[in-house]
């Protein structure tokens, strides 16, 4: 992975580099899709939302509720919930574009009043113990420079008997390790947990697992269907963003999908804070 120090500067810059065009190809969601199989025709933006569903569902949430979205993104999710569920949502984030895209998204989804967003770094937090009925983190847990600080601050801040819901990638087969490398080092990973790693180090921090599956097939499995809908949009985004833009978008990709299929695998883990 070179010799670069990766810390929360490295990342911010990273996605304000990145979710622009990520934010208009996935409707403002920077994670994976979720496709049946090669002859489902659902488009991107709704295989995107798949994944929204899918995670948060888990959350079992209420009208009323506080809930911490932490690496919120450009603020879809956000504001998904808030409309769905009516629950207050506070979105922490270290990517300026992103405060800026997200809070906007609130405003025009008529939602600004139940969504906050601010710069946070998900591994010291301003809030107060137990200040969340759930947390969750969709796809951002793969930038924690240490997993373990970052997952018993989730942790502290939320209540007892409260959820935290997160989705990530998994290594399934280090058979090619270049390949998973290459991957590692396109998205600034730290590490790629294992599914069985994901759920020590979150017993670790003290949770009580609720459930958990495993949907690579049906996530990086389909990289050629996401290949396929992006280069369908080609020519629209790079007359909004420039040429170069998408080029340099290209490029950062070129990493992501080295790994082949049945390499990386996708995790949503739902758990509890035990309530004493
Ligand atoms: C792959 S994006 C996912 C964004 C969003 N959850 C979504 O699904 O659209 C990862 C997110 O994690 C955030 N993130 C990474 N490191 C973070 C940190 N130390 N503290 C807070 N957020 C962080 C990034 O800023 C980005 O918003």
């Amino acid at each position: 992975m070179g010799n670069e120090v990766i810390d929360t500067a490295v990342i911010g810059r990273h996605y304000d580099e990145r979710s622009p065009i990520g934010d208009e190809l996935r409707d403002g969601q920077i994670h994976m899709w979720y496709w049946y199989d090669d002859d489902d025709d659902a488009p991107l933006t709704e295989a995107v939302h798949r994944v929204s569903r899918k995670v948060t569902d888990t959350l079992g949430l209420r009208a009323g509720e506080h809930v911490l979205d932490a690496g919120c993104g450009p603020g879809a999710t956000a504001v998904y919930l808030a409309q769905a569920y009516g629950v207050r949502v506070t979105g922490v984030t270290v990517s300026a574009f992103e405060i800026d895209k997200a809070r906007a998204r609130a405003a025009a989804g008529g939602v600004a009043g139940l969504v906050g967003v601010e710069y946070g770094d998900y591994a010291a937090l301003s809030y107060a113990d137990g200040a969340f009925d759930a947390v969750l983190a969709l796809e951002s847990l793969q930038n924690a420079a240490d997993l373990g600080q970052v997952l018993r601050e989730l942790y502290r801040v939320l209540r007892p008997g409260g959820r935290l819901t997160f989705s990530d990638f998994s290594l399934e087969s280090d058979s090619e390790p270049a390949r998973v490398a290459k991957f590692m080092d396109s998205l600034k990973l730290h590490r790629l947990p294992t599914m069985a790693e994901w759920l020590g180090h979150l017993r670790d921090a003290g949770f009580q697992i609720e459930e958990y599956t495993q949907c690579g097939p049906r996530v990086f499995g389909r990289k050629s269907k996401y290949l396929k809908s992006a280069m369908g949009r080609r020519d629209e985004v790079a007359e909004k963003f420039g040429e170069d833009a998408v080029a340099q978008f290209s490029q950062r990709h070129l990493g992501f999908f080295a790994p082949r299929k049945e390499q990386i695998g996708y995790v949503i883990v739902s758990a509890r804070k035990p309530r004493t």
